[in-house]
């Protein structure tokens, strides 16, 4: 998702208290910034924010942090937390490329991380761009706690195939595996829908997810 330019959303998000700046220098800090130890959950590429707020409302013993690449995106998820009564104290975002992120958290400091309908970088030559390749794996180890896990959803076909092989190159556990979560009575529990995961399946497509861990 790439939204058309929008005139001064750089000067909203600078000044915008829901977004950490510098963030290469919290690396380490988040318990802090948060004023609590509770458990961090990060959403790559997290796009206009719905699934992340959602989560942040429901789960307020745990932090979230939501990072997307393009100030255009950013904005939007900016426009419906100013929109909410009550601020979400558990719930801040980064403007950021994913591919630095073991320079924002230290090792050990994320619980979780949801990768939702990721870019699917069609091009072989553009696969190390992919969320999930083994490449984003090796940085998403460096940066989880040792129970942590990756949670990925997308209707996607090629892509998820393509993420299924990266875990096990990766040598990480594949825990989860659907091929149509929307059908499956134990793992649609619970879920919460994104705004591509509304309008894919919407149009019928069934919606792939796995969740990835390395503990032994
Ligand atoms: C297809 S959209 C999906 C949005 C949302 N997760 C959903 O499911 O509705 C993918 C989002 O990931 C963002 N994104 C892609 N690559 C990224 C990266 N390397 N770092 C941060 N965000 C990224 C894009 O800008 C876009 O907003």
């Amino acid at each position: 998702m790439r939204l058309r330019n929008i005139p001064g959303s750089r000067e909203v998000i600078a000044e915008s208290r829901y977004v950490v700046h510098e963030e290469e220098t919290k690396a380490g800090c988040w318990h802090d910034i948060f004023e609590n130890d509770h458990p961090i959950h990060i959403e790559i590429g997290m796009g206009k924010g719905k699934f992340i707020m959602a989560l942040a409302k429901a789960n307020p013993q745990i932090n979230y942090v939501g990072i997307e690449k393009y100030s255009s995106v950013l904005i939007r998820a900016l426009e419906k937390m100013e929109q909410e009564e009550e601020p979400l104290a558990n719930l801040c975002f980064i403007r950021m490329d994913a591919e630095n992120i073991t320079k924002v958290f230290a090792k050990d400091e994320v619980d979780r991380i949801y990768l939702n309908f990721s870019d699917p970088w069609p091009k072989d030559r553009h696969a190390k761009r992919r969320l999930t390749s083994k490449e984003f794996f090796a940085r998403y180890d460096q940066i989880l706690t040792g129970e942590g896990r990756v949670e990925f959803k997308t209707d996607n076909r090629p892509l998820f195939d393509f993420s299924v092989e990266s875990v096990k190159e990766a040598e990480w556990n594949l825990d989860v595996v659907t091929y149509d979560l929307h059908h499956d009575e134990v793992l649609v529990r619970g879920n919460v829908m994104t705004e591509y995961e509304e309008r894919f399946s919407a149009m019928g497509n069934p919606i792939h997810k796995l969740i990835a861990s390395r503990e032994k």
